[in-house]
Formats: C-alpha cells, structure tokens, sequence
C-alpha cells in the first residue's frame, strides 16, 4: 500500500504554498498578461470534445505542481491496473471493468484468468437481437400486439444512467416506440406510468444488479400484478425481462431466466449503463447507435490510457478539482449543461461522482484528514441562470461550474441555439472578469444615474469576478459524443479517488438508511408495535400511524 498520509507529502505541500501565492491573482489579469493563456489551456479528443480550462485560478506553475501530485500518486499505474482488471475495489475484492464493456478493439481483458469479452460480446449480440425483435415487430406481446411501451424499472445507477441517455438521444428514437422510468418507490411513480400505457403494448424492463433492492422489487410486483390482472399468468413471459448479475433472485421473482440480460459483478451499478442496463436505450434508439456511444466511450478511455497526464482530459479535469477542494477550500462544484437533451445528466453525476468519492476512510482503513468527494448540483442552462446563478455570481460561496455545451443543435429553429451559445459564453465571460466597484459606478453614471444613486448602487452592481468555470465543447450531442462524455467523467472520478486514496468502487454509506427502514417498516403496518428509536423518531412514528387511522 502507498502512504495514505498524501497532505503530507512534499507534492501536497508544495501546493499548499503555492497556493497561498495564488490566493489574490485574478483571472482577468492573467488573461490581459498572456494572449495565448486560452490556446496553452485548452485540450481536445478529436472534433468530439475540447476543453477549455483558461479561465480556472491557475498558472503553469499550478498545472504542474498538480501533474507532480498525480505522479507522486502514482496515477498512470493506477490507470494501467484499471485497464489490466486488477481487483482495485478492495472492500468487495472485485475488478472495476466498466471499460470492457465498450473496449471496441476486443483486446483480451481477464479476470480471474479467464477473458471477460466472450461474454461481454454475447451479451451485447442479444442485446442487438431482441432490440430489434422489439423494435420490428418480431417479438411480440401476449396478445400479438407490437410492443411500443417501454418501461425501465430501476433505482440508482440501473435508472439514472439508460434514463439521461434515452433522453439525451430523444432525437434517434425510432418513431412509435415510446420509453418510461420508474424508479421512486412512491407509489405515484408507477401510478403515473400504468396509466398512460396498455398491457398489451407494454414492456417491462426490471434493471437492478443485485435484484434484493426494495424499490425495484416492489415496483415491478405491482407491474406484474397489473399485467397478469389484465392478461393472465402466461402474459409474463412476453411482456417482462430482466436486467442483473443475479440470475437465481431473478428466477425467484417469477422471470424466465432466458428473458434475463447478464451482467457482473466486475461492473458497479453507476457504471451499468454500458452493459444491458442500456437495453431501455438499445431498443429507443437501436443498436447501431448503442454501439456508436460504446465507441464514443472507448474513444475516450484509449485518450485517457494513453495520452500523457499534461495533455490528459479527464486527468485535468479531476486535478483542477483537486485544487479547488484540497487547496482553495471550495467543495462543491456545478455542472450545467446548454442542452435540453442533457437535462438529466446532473442527476446521472451526482450518483457518479458523490456515490463514489463520498468517503472518509482510505483504502488503508484510515481515516482521511483531508476533503474528498464535493457536492454536485447542477441543471441546464439557461434555466438555471433564472434560479441560482445569483449566488454563483454574487453568493459568498464560490461554486466552479463545468458548462457543456453543443455547437450544433438538433433543433436548429430561428436564432435559438444563437442565444443560447451566447449564453453559455457570457456566463463563462461575466464570472472570469466579474465587475469591479469602479466599473459598476462609471456604467451607473453613463446610464445617467444622480451621484447619489451611483454611491448607493455601485456595490449591488459589482461583481467579484475571479470565478472558475471549464467550458466543455461538443459538435453535437449524438451517441458518440454522449460516450465520450461520459466516460470523460468517469476517469474524472476515477482520478479524484486515487489521488484521495480511496476506494471510489463500493457504497457502503447507503447501507445503513435501508437496514433502519426495514426495522421502520412492521412499525408503521402495526399500529400496537413498540417503538425502540429516539424521541423524535418514535414521535414521527406515532404522528404518522395517527394520520393514516
Ligand atoms: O443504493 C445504492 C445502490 O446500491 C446503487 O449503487 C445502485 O446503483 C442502486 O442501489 C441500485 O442497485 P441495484 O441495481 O442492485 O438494484
């Protein structure tokens, strides 16, 4: 094991003091001092993704204090053992091989000895048979009808990541074919969704990997109970499949296991939407542009596993977050993407990124004296301008943003996407050079404003400026470019848990909620049971079972 003590390394100090030297440097001046500061901070992966870093609190000489951190962490053996299938998730003892799902040149990955792709490609292969039976017709409901319902039942990573695809791919769906997602186990999820479909027309797709979660469970025993209502017993093996690791609890629920889609433990939950958790995807908008974004993804993991860390997209990424929150003490970051497509895609990182870095023991077992994972929100632009871009301009928290956005629309009406291109530029703009006192009063006094007005109002119209943001440029959003995104911030995150020393593979924070649930449960379905908890849980209790008399 290396040393988990990394802030007290000399990389790590040296940062420190560097970073003291960086503390009152502003943005706009690094920028009037050097005409070729956006050219030396830009990278980009063919014409799918550039980056434009310029405009973060950094010099040269932060880049590479960060580069010499990464090393002294040893991240490019770290990538390699990924890549190699090494067994890095140490709590679970499991291999991290999200990355065999879309390794596209089918170079030999193994994994206790034995090569994973045979089976990685068997099951895409049925994937693309039964996403066409679907789609065309073939394989049909109970009754003979063509199925054009699709619904994803799942939670977690078996929801958020085919549910921000199919919508980021609205535009490739094939005409007829309609897809839904319920996840919640509020009843009123799946009400919503067996209203608007017909039994008949209607495909179940029960996603989880471990098949026990208790959402995803229930919610699919009240579908199938509303199917076989309407159809029968028989109706099940037409109108459910399943997605899972675990082929016995499937059976159990009453699936034929020849209706399942395989995949494995070496593939954690938020990283599933690559394997047949994107089945729900597969069908909407077909194989051929599943694969284009497995291609997109491995365009990115080949980036990431071979270009030095200086040039490395996701390196850079996950490094510049390192620096905000281990060293100018901002934790927190929002991702905001200029493209309605891409409205779910804050949702799908938050579980990435906090469900992975979310931790306060090493992979020693120690505790860490240092930030890890940061909080993530998010929301598309230009929305979010009218909601909480006054705090991000004008707050006392600092909140760096990530912007992504596509040069081409699929929806190119009138001067739309103008705008919003405009948009996503001016706020990049406005928080890099913010507004000094000075220039809010001149812009007060020009606008023919009393001396009296100008004195009062010229720090409600200044901004401090000195914000960081990263604009994330993409052609168009299609299936190439989403992959490629993606698994952008998946090594982002990756890079993040080597440099904390933590293992960024298990979730065993959530763990306890659902253990105290179940124990909740009898007592709210027996009125008489005994109350064990603390006193505001015990009252909670009690309120609810009266309300519910
Ligand atoms: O509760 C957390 C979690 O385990 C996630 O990591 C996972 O994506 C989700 O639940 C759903 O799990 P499953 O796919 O096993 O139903």
């Amino acid at each position: 094991m290396f040393d988990s003590r990394i802030n007290k390394s000399k990389a790590w100090k040296k940062l420190e003091s560097h970073c003291k030297s960086m503390r009152k440097v502003l943005m706009r001046d690094l920028f009037e001092k050097d005409s070729k500061r956006a050219q030396k901070f830009m990278e980009s992966l063919d014409d799918t993704i550039i980056l434009d870093y310029s405009k973060n609190r950094i010099t040269d000489k932060t880049m590479s204090c960060l580069m010499d951190l990464a090393r002294s962490r040893h991240l490019e053996e770290k990538i390699k053992a990924m890549f190699r299938g090494d067994k890095i998730n140490i709590t679970e003892n499991r291999a991290v091989l999200h990355i065999a799902l879309r390794n596209r040149e089918n170079r030999p990955i193994k994994v206790n000895g034995k090569d994973v792709m045979a089976d990685i490609n068997a099951v895409l292969k049925k994937m693309r048979q039964f996403s066409e039976d679907v789609r065309f017709g073939k394989f049909k409901g109970y009754t003979g009808k063509k199925l054009v319902n699709i619904v994803n039942i799942g939670i977690g990573g078996s929801d958020l990541g085919p549910y921000m695809a199919t919508e980021a791919l609205r535009k490739y769906w094939m005409k007829g074919i309609n897809c839904y997602f319920i996840s919640n186990i509020d009843g009123t999820a799946c009400a919503e969704v067996l209203n608007k479909v017909d039994p008949e027309t209607t495909l179940f797709i029960v996603a989880s990997k471990t098949f026990t979660t208790i959402e995803t469970l229930t919610n699919a025993k009240t579908c199938r109970k509303w199917l076989v209502d309407a159809l029968g017993e028989p109706a099940v093996s037409k109108h459910f499949v399943a997605l899972s690791t675990n082929a016995e609890e499937v059976a159990k629920f009453g699936i034929d296991t020849n209706n399942m889609f395989e995949f494995w433990d070496f593939v954690g939950g938020r990283y599933s939407m690559w394997s047949a958790i994107g089945l729900s995807l597969a069908i909407a908008v077909g194989m051929d542009n599943f694969e284009k974004m497995l291609e997109g993804a491995f365009a990115m993991d080949k980036h990431f596993a071979e270009t030095e860390l200086e040039h490395n997209i996701p390196v850079i990424l996950a490094l510049l977050g390192i620096w905000y929150n281990n060293f100018m003490g901002i934790h927190r970051y929002a991702v905001i993407p200029y493209d309605q497509y891409l409205q779910y895609l804050p949702s799908y990182l938050q579980q990435l990124d906090m469900e992975s870095n979310g931790k306060f023991v090493d992979v020693n077992g120690d505790y860490v004296s240092y930030a890890t994972g940061p909080v993530l929100f998010g929301g598309a632009g230009t929305n979010v301008q009218h909601s909480f871009f006054q705090l991000i301009h004008q707050g006392t928290e600092i909140v760096p943003c990530d912007f992504i956005a596509p040069a081409i629309s699929h929806n190119e009406i009138g001067n739309h996407h103008e705008i919003l291109l405009a948009n996503v530029l001016a706020q990049g703009e406005a928080l890099m050079r913010g507004k000094t006192v000075k220039e809010a009063a001149e812009e007060l006094k020009a606008a023919g404003k009393s001396k009296e007005e100008v004195e009062f109002l010229k720090k409600f119209k200044s901004f401090a400026g000195n914000r960081p943001s990263n604009m994330i440029l993409l052609k168009k959003v299609d299936p190439y470019s989403l992959g490629a995104l993606v698994a952008m911030y998946e090594h982002k995150v990756f890079v993040q848990g080597i440099i904390w020393n933590i293992d960024s593979f298990d979730q065993m924070g959530v763990e306890l909620g659902k253990k105290l649930t179940l124990n909740i449960l009898p007592e709210l379905q027996n009125a008489s049971a005994e109350l064990k908890h603390d006193s505001s849980t015990n009252a909670l209790i009690k309120l609810i079972r009266d309300f519910r008399k």
